[in-house]
């Protein structure tokens, strides 16, 4: 079965297809990153326009690469949530109009989800469930248990800022660039994590739950002075940066790897499924290493950890194999959505 895969839920524009759920055809990512630097962070309205502007080229390209025309496409996949309205609205359309011109099948597919599928496409006969899933982007900071694909259940979440988010807030405020974790992982390995005491917010009601605007603050104070604002100046000197950021990025990591370790014994889970932009993050998955946690620990492969259609037609084609048939055309984007 060949899906084509449709994601615009923030700011890249992907299309990819995918044939049987995991053997990736083309994945096709037109990163927008160029156009939200300046802002230090997506501006939704750019975000929209440049999805308009793309989405049909991305669709081209991606058939291009897997050497296939539309209509050899049996099912179309596309984000449906959770997302900045205007941009999921820009994909969703587009696959709305295929599936009614070539008359074929479409399916909406959570985003988040197929975060996590992402780590499961490679090995994919060998799943092992039930299993922890952990998703950190942007956008979202999740802990799951999967019993299977299709089935989860919430463990813990974060109540404030995503771990993504985190990472390019504090990007700002130590005056690197947009999308901030690669900046901060870079300037995290020459620092010593050591030099300063952050801490991860603790949430009272649930032990899985995560908080990370409190360590965000601490952050912006030790580098501008205590209840000062983010464009307030810089109190530190230069060199004192890359200690902060090792220091934030340690205290976020393992905060992280204690929840999920946690996680892991009080549920009894067998596996980690990892996805979101934040695994690609070299230092995370070093210091899950060092754990030993005794699972196995599934990581997307590359190309697949920041957002890429591939992990949408991928899980479209399990969707689809399941319930069998189209979802109807007046389905909805979602800015937001249980998972
Ligand atoms: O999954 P994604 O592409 O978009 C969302 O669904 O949100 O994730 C983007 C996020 C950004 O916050 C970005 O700063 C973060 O992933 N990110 C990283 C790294 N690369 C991307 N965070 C930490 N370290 C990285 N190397
Ligand atoms: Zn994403």
């Amino acid at each position: 079965m060949l899906v084509l895969g449709i994601e615009t839920t923030c700011d890249e524009t992907a299309a990819a297809v995918v044939e049987d759920g995991s053997k990736i055809l083309s994945n096709i990512i037109f990163s927008q990153i160029h156009l939200h630097q300046k802002f230090g962070g997506v501006f939704p309205e750019l975000a929209s326009r440049s999805h308009v502007d793309k989405i049909l080229l991305a669709i081209d390209e991606s058939l291009k690469k897997a050497n296939i025309t539309l209509s050899d496409i049996d099912v179309i996949a596309v984000a449906n949530r959770p997302g900045l309205i205007g941009s999921v609205l820009i994909g969703l359309n587009a696959a709305k109009a295929l599936s009614l011109s070539l008359k074929k099948p479409f399916i909406g597919i959570n985003h988040i989800e197929a975060h996590l599928y992402a780590a499961m496409m490679e090995s994919i006969n060998n799943l092992i469930f039930p299993a922890l899933g952990v998703v950190i982007s942007g956008g979202h900071t999740k802990l799951l248990k999967i019993l299977d694909i299709g089935k989860y259940e919430d463990i813990g979440t974060t109540i404030d800022d995503a771990i993504g988010e985190s990472f390019d807030k504090v990007a700002s405020i130590l005056d690197l660039r947009y999308p901030g974790g690669p900046e901060v992982e870079k300037l995290a390995k020459l620092g010593d994590s050591t030099k300063y005491k952050f801490k991860a917010g603790k949430v009272d009601k649930n032990p899985f739950n995560f908080s990370f605007s409190g360590l965000k603050t601490k952050v912006l104070y030790t580098v501008k002075g205590q209840s000062s604002k983010k464009d307030f100046p810089t109190l530190i000197k230069e060199e004192e940066k890359k200690h902060i950021a090792a220091a934030f990025q340690k205290c976020a990591f393992d905060d992280l790897i204690k929840k999920c370790t946690l996680a892991c014994s009080k549920f009894n889970l067998k596996a980690i499924y990892f996805g979101g932009g934040v695994t690609n993050n070299k230092t995370l998955r070093e210091m899950f290493d060092k754990e030993n946690l005794n699972i196995d620990l599934f990581w997307p492969q590359k190309d697949l950890s920041l957002d890429n259609a591939a992990m949408i037609a991928g899980l479209g084609y399990h969707k689809f194999k399941k319930e069998n048939k189209s979802d109807r055309l007046d389905i909805l984007a979602h800015p937001s959505c249980s998972f």
